[in-house]
């Protein structure tokens, strides 16, 4: 069978699936045959060796019981670099990108040549902090945590990956507690789904992705913002993605912590990211 039938044969099962079968049998046969998906049609007519076929079958089952691709791939593109992805972490969303590009703008605008402390609470694949550490010139320290060990560890591995002459702190860890120290910048994607939302997801989330990366357990935010202004140093920002449902309670929470907060769209208009600043004097 020559590759081109397999690729003919490979998007027709997954027509199933999903709406987009042929880029995704591609992106499939490029990873069997290690090369690129532009390459695939230079030589379609050759003959597919068994051991592809068999690997691109089994590839395909998973892909037939919902399995999302960058799990198949174990690699999802962020912010420009490509992320080592597994069931462990919660693939990486391109909205996030909107959560980095603020902090980004935060840290551009700052005038102190003193490095700054940076903490991504809840790193999952280190998409966040990562993304932060390759774009950022200036000095800072980085430090990414997560109440899951196994998502530290692929934080970890992402690092050696992509920045491997960084040194780049990872600490597993609930929220802020156990931290004696103050950030210049914490930032933050937590888990902001509900229950009831959790049951509407796609199977593809509900099946593969970790409950603990989506779902918060009971008072997250409350006992979040409680130890917040502990952990910040005197005008230090915390910036968060959050439910489009629940941004205008967390807003205000924030606000009445003593925190100066805007709110920030995403893609689609909808307020989706939280900017507060710290400021000791305005606690109320
Ligand atoms: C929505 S995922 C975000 C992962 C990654 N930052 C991203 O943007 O793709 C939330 C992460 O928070 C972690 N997490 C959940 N509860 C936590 C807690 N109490 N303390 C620290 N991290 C927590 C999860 O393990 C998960 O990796």
């Amino acid at each position: 069978m020559s590759y081109r039938e397999a690729l003919r044969l490979l998007t027709a099962r997954l027509k199933k699936v999903t709406n987009q079968p042929r880029f995704e049998a591609e992106l499939l046969l490029a990873f069997v045959r290690k090369i690129s998906r532009e390459k695939l049609l230079l030589d379609d007519e050759k003959e597919i060796p068994p051991e592809e076929w068999k690997l691109l079958n089994d590839l395909c089952l998973q892909r037939e019981i919902y399995k999302p691709m960058a799990y198949i791939l174990q690699e999802k593109e962020f912010f420009g670099l490509k992320f080592f992805v597994n069931q462990h972490t919660l693939i990486p969303r391109p909205e996030t990108e909107i959560l980095v590009e603020e902090v980004l703008k935060h840290l551009q605008s700052r005038s102190n040549p003193q490095p700054i402390s940076i903490l991504d609470m809840g790193c999952g694949s280190g998409c966040i902090g990562l993304s932060l550490a390759h774009e950022y010139t200036g000095k800072a320290h980085y430090f990414l945590t997560d109440i899951s060990f196994p998502a530290l560890q692929v934080a970890k591995q992402n690092q050696k990956r992509l920045l491997p002459e960084k040194k780049i702190y990872f600490i597993a860890m609930n929220q802020l507690l156990g931290f004696s120290t103050t950030f210049d910048v914490i930032v933050s994607n937590p888990p902001y789904v509900t229950e009831q939302e959790y049951d509407r997801l796609q199977l593809e989330i509900q099946h593969f992705e970790p409950k603990q990366a989506l779902v918060p357990s009971k008072n997250f935010f409350e006992n979040l913002f409680a130890s917040l202004n502990t952990h910040l140093s005197n005008k230090g920002v915390f910036f968060m993605e959050t439910n489009p449902n629940f941004i205008e309670k967390h807003a205000k929470q924030l606000t009445e912590k003593g925190f100066f907060v805007q709110t920030i769209p995403d893609y689609t208009g909808q307020n989706h990211f939280i900017k507060a600043q710290w400021h000791p004097f305005r606690k109320l």
